[in-house]
This record gives structure tokens, sequence and C-alpha cells, in this order.
């Protein structure tokens, strides 16, 4: 049974702490799943990771339902919420379009939006329709050329303009609000204010659950993390042993050994090999 959004209601009024985790593919979600992961995103931060973008916009309705229905493949019990991506719910009619294919392909519990006002009435429909939508408040990837990749609602005007995002956001009948790349302390007060779960990245510890990229988590690249992850395992470099490993065995001839070859009897390849030898041709019909 998976993960319902009373179980994460439940955990809010409990103050037991969401992890939540990005996963990609079916191992992943596995993993993840295996471990107790309850909530796993499926971000549009695969753009990134696992296409090679420089961004998250290039994204595709196509890119989120294929790697999202496989993870839900791979997921038993955490609840599935998948991205909307990059101008897909620009309006009401785009955005139910969006998520019908989402639904309906991938087997996602939830969809996940960025922004606060424009998106209200999208979130309201949304959810009347049955959808669980989580929200995506401060630093919004989708929109990064126009705010930069930093820290948000850093003054006054900002702070309160966040938290009635994520009140109205509340109101609109999102279950959760993803909180990124906003201060500590407003995150804190945010947290407090709302009865559904903020979930934060880069947004301190007063959320009421964290969000995490696999990759970051994993140490899956190479150079700096951002100041926000926190790399539990090196595990690109773990497979870039492997790898190399597995190339000078390659070279050297000492893979593969017998014990990972088929075998076949000896006399059965030499009358393969044997150009006199009809192999009872003369019984195949023709
Ligand atoms: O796409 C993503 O991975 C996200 C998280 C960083 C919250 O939106």
């Amino acid at each position: 049974m998976r993960i319902s959004l009373t179980d994460l209601q439940k955990m809010k009024v409990a103050g037991d702490r969401i992890a939540m985790l990005t996963a990609y593919d079916f191992p992943s979600a596995r993993i993840a799943d295996r471990a107790g992961v309850p909530l796993l995103l499926v971000g549009d931060s695969l753009g990134m990771v696992v296409l090679g973008h420089d961004t998250t916009l290039p994204v595709t309705l196509d890119d989120m339902i294929r790697h999202a229905a496989a993870v839900v493949r791979g997921s038993d019990t955490a609840l599935v919420v998948c991205d909307l991506p990059f101008l897909t719910y620009a309006s009401e009619a785009d955005a139910v379009a969006a998520v019908r294919r989402v639904m309906q392909e991938t087997g996602a519990q939830a969809v996940k939006l960025e922004g606060g006002q424009p998106v209200l009435s999208i979130v309201r429909r949304l959810t009347e329709l049955g959808v669980p939508v989580m929200g995506h408040l401060g630093f919004t990837p989708q929109s990064q050329n126009q705010l930069g990749v930093k820290v948000q609602a850093r003054d006054a005007a900002g702070a309160r303009q966040l938290l009635k995002d994520a009140q109205a956001l509340e109101a609109a009948g999102a279950f959760a609000v993803v909180l990124e790349l906003v201060p500590a302390a407003l995150a804190a007060a945010v947290s407090q204010r709302l009865t559904i779960p903020t979930i934060g990245i880069g947004a301190g510890a007063g959320c009421d659950g964290q969000v995490q990229v696999w990759h970051d988590l994993l140490g899956l690249f190479e150079g700096k993390s951002p100041r926000h992850a926190k790399r539990f395992a090196e595990i690109g470099k773990i497979i870039e042993t492997a790898v190399t490993a597995y190339v000078a065995e390659v070279r050297s001839g000492a893979f593969p050994t017998d014990s990972h070859s088929a075998r076949m009897d000896p006399a059965d390849l030499a009358r393969a090999l044997d150009p006199e030898d009809a192999l009872g041709a003369e019984t195949v019909p023709t």
C-alpha cells in the first residue's frame, strides 16, 4: 500500500519529519522505496542530472511521463509526485490536459507545479478534479531566467509575499509545498503557519520535511555540490573505479572467464563447423 495524503498530514501533525527524494528510473525508485522514502519526486531536475541539459526548461511532458512511469513501476510504498514541466500549465486547459496524461500514462499519485499567485486557479481546478497538487515556492527553477539561481524572499516584502503565496496554495487545495532556497527562519515561520506539510530544499531544518536530488545525495557528479546538498556517499567514484576495472579486464582478457560463458557439446560445435556435415538438412521440409 502506498503512503496516502492522510498519512502525510498525520506526519505533519505528529511532527514526524518527511524525507522526500527525487528518483528518475526503475532502479533508483526500487532502492529509495526499500530504504523507506515516503515521498518520491520525479523532478524536472532530470533535465540536468539525467538528460544533461543546463536547466529544466527543455524537459518535455513525454520526458516526464517516461521517467515517472518507471518510478511508479519501481516503487510499492512511496507516494510518487511528478513535476509538470515548463509551460505545460500556462492555462487551466493546458494543465488539465498535461495532468490527464501524467496520471493516466504513469500512475503517479500527485503532480507538482511551480509558483504562487499565477497558478492558484490551476491548483484549485486540479484539486476539484481530484488531483493531488504539491506547490513549489521560493527559487522556482522554471523561472530561473527571471529570478537568477539564488536565495529568494530575503527582504520583508519578499518574505511577506512568500507567506501569502504559501497560505493561498494551501487554501487552493495543495497538499504540501516545496520551499526552495528560502531563508531558514522564514521557512520555519511559514511551516508553523500552514496546516499542510512544507518540504524544504535549502530552506533549513524548520520545514516539515526535506527533499534532495538523488545525484547530489549520492555523489554521482564530480565537483562541488550545491550548498544545500549533503553527499551521503560517493557513488560516482565507486562506479568509476568499477568501470575502470572492467575496461582493464576486457583489455587483459581477464574478463570474461568460463564462469561467465555458456557451454556446448564440443561434438556439436565440430559438426556445426564441418561443411561436409549436412546436419539433418534432408529432414528440413523444402
Ligand atoms: O525538480 C526537482 O528535482 C525539484 C526539487 C529540487 C524540489 O523540483
